[in-house]
């Protein structure tokens, strides 16, 4: 696939290292010219460090990996507005969350996927890769097994396939919640996860076991 990242840390260069191993092409666009430069000559063979609009335009699937508070300069850097993602999936992996606490710091009922669906239209936004640490996806498997399930929520769904491929090019195991309609739900985990685990209780005991 042609793959687009905007943005140059952590989980972007955890997701494209990924996705270069599996043999996908990927354009970097970063606000920092140079710091998308450094992360594309790090991933080597295949990987593109381009100005954000060109990191968008003609890809089969788009990850916005940057901090939730940096999405909408982000998305104006690649020309969201003017529809540069309109029939694109578009990987929504970001945690609005109070580090430690556990708040979600979207409004009340508001989800950070539906506001970046707001800022690019036509986009097919799709919830994933959000409740894992990026170093999940680094390095060769050790076996065959899933090393996660990566639920998402979107509403269209050939964009759901398509970032379901994503994620078991990675070694992960897709599953799909529902539509937008639920992604707040998907949000709300990960500050169910992040608030439990900073109280010193383990996130994973607090979940029933269901056969
Ligand atoms: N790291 C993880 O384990 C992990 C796991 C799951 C989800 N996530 C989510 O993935 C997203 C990226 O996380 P990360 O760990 O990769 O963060 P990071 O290493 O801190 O990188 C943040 C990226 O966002 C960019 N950015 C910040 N403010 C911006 C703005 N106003 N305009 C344009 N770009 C801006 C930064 O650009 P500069 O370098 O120019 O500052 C940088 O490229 C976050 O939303 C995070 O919640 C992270």
């Amino acid at each position: 696939m042609r793959i687009g990242i905007l943005g140059t840390g952590t989980l972007a260069a955890a997701l494209g290292e990924g996705w270069i191993r599996a043999g996908h092409e990927v354009r970097i666009g970063g606000r920092s010219r140079d710091r998308a430069a450094k992360l594309a000559e790090r991933l080597g063979r295949g990987a593109y460090a381009v100005p954000p609009r060109e990191a968008v335009a003609g890809r089969d699937a788009v990850l916005l990996a940057v901090s939730w508070d940096g999405v909408g300069e982000m998305l104006g850097l690649a020309g969201a507005a003017d529809g540069a993602l309109a029939g694109t999936p578009l990987i929504d992996p970001t945690n609005a969350v109070a580090h430690g606490v556990g708040d979600l710091l979207t409004e009340r009922g508001e989800s950070m996927a539906l506001r970046i669906a707001g800022l690019a239209p036509g986009a097919h936004v799709v919830k994933a890769f959000h409740l894992f640490p990026a170093g999940l996806w680094t390095g060769p498997a050790d076996d065959g097994r899933p090393r996660a399930t990566v639920v998402m929520c979107g509403d269209d769904p050939a964009a759901l396939r398509i970032v379901g491929e994503l994620v078991r090019d990675v070694g992960g195991a897709p599953a799909t919640l529902g539509s937008l309609d639920r992604v707040r739900q998907l949000e709300e985990i990960a500050g169910f996860v992040i608030g439990l685990a900073f109280a010193g209780v383990d996130p994973n005991s607090a979940i029933p076991r269901v056969s």
